[in-house]
């Protein structure tokens, strides 16, 4: 464990500490002590500092662990996991995965992090990614499905998500085109996928998922759309990170495996019950043009349908920013 990740342990209980206390714990010198707690500020983890009494977290804090993911994981889907690494930062764990399998990482080995230095979203975007904050998970899962099937593969995850979230008794959220999780018209949960590999053979598809969890204040200045997390929707019962990882691969494993098989056709249903924007008023905008009409949920491929002016059309995820019109 690195000395970094061992003083927050030593700071998870929320009380004080000396420098001095702290230092003997861990073998260094109260020096050496400041000097990281100064790092863990300029990665945004708010330590107070009081003379006299040392240093101290606002609160107590839920680290991630390894170990407390994989008891929350159902047995049947521990299996596929190979292996879950925690970082305390990482740029991105997606691009940690993508790093990792181009090194011939196996199949279902799983990042997690404190923080993501810069997390990313669909097209471009930034995921805003605060310090011990939210859930920011990646999977590693080779397939032969191929990258042409993408699209459905985060049509797929939502519904992990969301069924992760019942198993906490979290009802109530649902879907819209192509990867978001919403409760109401706020972003709860973004799903990120990248490929490595062919077009139409083996690859190695990195599942992103984000889930807003403890958002604070500052850093949601930099959300640039409507956003919520589990603690506005009153599910304090659930903010263990661990927790919540666990469920979501016990959740996604299964879906990967049955996507692998049949593809999206088994999940068409669900897709369509979570769905929150057929039958609204929709605005897409396409690199080139923006396009009004109704959403009519989406074709049996997972393309999105919205009556237009000019008919039904048919969009794939690629380049598409779907907004619900005002
Ligand atoms: C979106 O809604 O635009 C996708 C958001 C995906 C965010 C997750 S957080 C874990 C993983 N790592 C990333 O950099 N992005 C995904």
């Amino acid at each position: 464990m690195s000395l970094r990740r061992r003083l927050l342990t030593l700071l998870s209980d929320g009380e004080h500490h000396s420098g001095e206390a702290l230092g003997a714990a861990l073998g260094v010198s109260r020096m050496a002590v400041w000097k990281h707690i100064k790092a863990l500020h300029e990665l945004g983890v708010d330590i107070s500092v009081q003379r006299g009494k040392g240093y101290r977290l606002p609160a107590t804090l839920e680290l991630l662990e390894r170990e407390r993911i994989l008891a929350a994981i159902a047995s049947p889907c521990a299996k596929a996991i190979s292996d879950i690494h925690v970082h305390l930062e990482v740029d991105s764990t997606n691009n940690w995965i993508r790093e990792v399998a181009l090194n011939g990482a196996a199949s279902g080995t799983v990042c997690v992090a404190e923080m993501q230095s810069a997390g990313r979203g669909r097209r471009g975007r930034t995921w805003v990614s605060p310090f011990a904050a939210s859930l920011y998970l990646s999977l590693l899962w080779r397939s032969n499905c191929g990258a042409a099937a993408l699209g459905g593969l985060s049509l797929v995850t939502g519904i992990a998500i969301l069924r992760a979230l019942q198993s906490l008794g979290i009802e109530g959220a649902g879907l819209k085109w192509p990867n978001d999780v919403l409760a109401g018209t706020d972003k709860l949960a973004g799903v990120l996928i990248d490929v490595v590999g062919e077009s139409n053979g083996p690859c190695a598809l990195i599942v992103g998922v984000g889930i807003n969890m403890n958002m604070p204040g500052e850093a949601a200045h930099a959300i640039d759309q409507s956003w919520t997390d589990l603690r506005r929707l009153d599910c304090d019962t659930v903010l263990s990170r661990n927790e919540l990882a666990g469920r979501v691969l016990t959740e996604l494993i299964p879906v990967m495996e049955l996507f692998e098989r049949e593809g999206l056709q088994p999940f068409l249903d669900d897709w369509r019950r979570y769905d929150l924007v057929s039958g609204q008023r929709v605005d897409l905008l396409l690199p080139n043009e923006r396009i009004s009409g109704t959403a009519c949920g989406i074709d049996d491929g997972g393309a999105l349908l919205v009556n237009t002016r000019d008919g039904r059309r048919r969009f794939l995820s690629g380049d598409v920013s779907l907004r619900v019109a005002s």
